[in-house]
């Protein structure tokens, strides 16, 4: 059974680049939303830290916000899409703060509470306790339900992008519940389906970080960009040592935000390590904590090392984090007497679909934002708390775009779509067996080959041998991935075997190390030869 839904603006995925955009392209046209699982289970509803701007114009300022984001991306920001991050930025916030997002006001002075995370050199996070994704999730969503923006269509999965001589006019999706194909047809397709973090064994992101539009983008022919840039979160929760190296557990995140108030790393002989790797110690950028925790662990064959708040208030401590109190609280963990075992995880993509500042793609009527998307805004590095600033700001920015005009060629083709029938005749990917059906355990089995292969061989510290054996295994599971997907669980498998892939090339290919990407055998910054973005397509 096959059905078909007309809109003007497709979205697929419901973090908050793509409710940003629902919320602008609503003004224009009939919106759908299509978000796999439910609408508010997204990597925004699970941020923690904030969301950076410079609302404080006195001690702060925009050229400041930028002048950090530009040294933390090492050399491949772009600088035209930061000035818009951090100006436009300030103005969407301030919308939000509008639709009712109630971020933690100061003790006095009736301004917000700013705090200070990794590479930031002054205050400028606002936040909402250690829950401000939720509450800018539930901001958005409220607009979105309250206004009616959209018909939102949950657990439904995208399986591929329609074409037309060479431009996008929807997407063929799988309704999860009911196993039956959907086809979505719109002129402007918006992809906002966040990051990938589920291809590496341990990840902050949630499950439903597979690279599901990143994959199905690159099958159009659409280009990606700086896919060996992922970036490791320095303190993510650690289970037990044996569980650890077994399964995939879901990690907890420890927010930078709580070595903004002063918590500080010990390693497993209780020394504090980091005066021998930055100046700024904790609070140096995200990479070099992440690498200096690494080579701890590995120094003392430890499988993490602890983050002790010692010098923090405990009053404040729950203030101010309850969330992570709680949760470390049911695990076992007072954490204003306990330091908390914590090692790197995967945690953000600066890679994704190459777009320009209007979230535009090279297929023609294909637009990206937010994670899934890389215009150069985080460069080599992303900034602590830019990410949610710029799903605002560039997720309305594609809807903007995607509506300028609906020009005359797009309202005719909304009307000369193919028919069902016509559609039916010519897929030719007939919606057949997967791999679910056939052999569940087969399935987890090349996902946890791929996770491992992910985290051992392409993931903090990567070299031409261990990207190699990685490849290799990538192109063994590839191999055995010979299926049309009939199941959520088949799509995201082969979409995870090929954003991997991607990531392995990319990250094989640059031979320097920079940002986020260290390569042991090209140690050093590279600027002569590889100050450049990696472009790549399937075409
Ligand atoms: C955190 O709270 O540490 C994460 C914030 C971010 O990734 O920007």
């Amino acid at each position: 059974m096959i059905s078909v839904e007309r809109c003007d603006f497709l979205i697929v995925g419901g973090g908050i680049a793509g409710l940003s955009a629902t919320l602008e392209a609503a003004k224009y046209g009939r919106v759908a939303i299509l978000t796999k699982s439910k609408i508010g289970e997204t990597a925004t509803t699970k941020a923690q830290g904030g969301i950076a701007a410079a609302v404080d114009s006195i001690k702060d300022s925009t050229q400041f916000h930028f002048e950090d984001t530009i040294a933390a991306g090492a050399g491949l920001c772009d600088p035209a899409a930061v000035k818009i991050l951090v100006t436009e930025g300030v103005d969407r916030v301030r919308e939000l703060i509008k639709m009712g997002a109630q971020f933690d006001k100061a003790e006095t002075g009736g301004g917000f509470a700013l705090s200070l995370e990794g590479a930031h050199k002054r205050r400028r996070i606002l936040h909402a306790g250690d829950a401000t994704g939720k509450e800018i999730q539930r901001t958005l969503g409220t607009k979105i339900v309250e206004e009616k923006s959209a018909k939102i269509y949950q657990d439904t999965i995208g399986i591929d992008l329609l074409l037309d001589t060479g431009r996008c006019y929807g997407i063929k999706a799988l309704d999860i519940k009911s196993q039956s194909l959907k086809y979505f047809l719109a002129p402007a397709t918006i992809i906002t389906t966040g990051g990938l973090g589920q291809v590496y064994l341990h990840t902050t992101n949630p499950e439903v970080a597979t690279g599901d539009g990143i994959a199905m983008a690159w099958r159009a022919g659409a280009e990606v960009t700086d896919m060996e840039f992922v970036q490791f979160h320095p303190t993510s929760m650690v289970q037990s040592a044996e569980l650890r190296d077994l399964v995939a557990i879901p990690q907890f995140l420890i927010s930078e935000a709580v070595r903004g108030e002063g918590g500080v790393l010990l390693n497993d002989r209780g020394e504090r390590f980091m005066e021998k790797y930055h100046s700024a110690l904790e609070l140096a950028p995200r990479d070099i904590v992440a690498r200096a925790i690494f080579q701890e662990m590995r120094q003392t064959g430890a499988d993490c090392v602890y983050l002790s708040l010692k010098q923090i208030d405990p009053e404040k401590i729950k203030k101010r984090f309850p969330v992570i109190y709680k949760t470390c609280l049911e695990r076992g963990l007072d954490i204003s007497k306990d330091n908390i075992p914590v090692a790197p995880a995967a945690h953000y993509f600066m890679g994704g679909i190459k777009t320009d500042t209007d979230g535009k793609t090279n297929l023609p009527g294909l637009y990206a934002a937010g994670e899934c998307a890389a215009l150069g805004v985080h460069g080599a590095n992303r900034l602590a708390s830019n990410s949610l600033l710029d799903g605002l700001v560039f997720g309305h920015r594609a809807a903007l775009a995607a509506t300028s005009p609906l020009s005359s060629s797009d309202v005719h083709r909304r009307n000369s779509f193919p028919s069902p029938s016509e559609m039916e005749r010519g897929d030719h990917s007939e919606h057949k067996r997967g791999m679910v059906g056939e052999d569940d355990i087969e399935l987890q089995r090349f996902k946890l080959i791929i996770k491992s292969a992910m985290w051992n061989g392409t993931g903090i510290v990567r070299s031409k041998e261990s990207l190699n054996r990685t490849k290799k295994m990538l192109e063994d599971v590839a191999s055995r991935l010979d299926y049309e997907p009939a199941t959520k669980e088949d799509i995201e498998l082969k979409n995870l075997a090929l954003v991997a892939r991607l990531i392995t090339q990319a990250a094989l290919d640059r031979q320097e190390s920079r940002g986020a990407h260290f390569r042991s055998d090209f140690p050093k910054i590279d600027d002569l030869n590889w100050q450049r973005h990696l472009i790549y397509s399937a075409g």
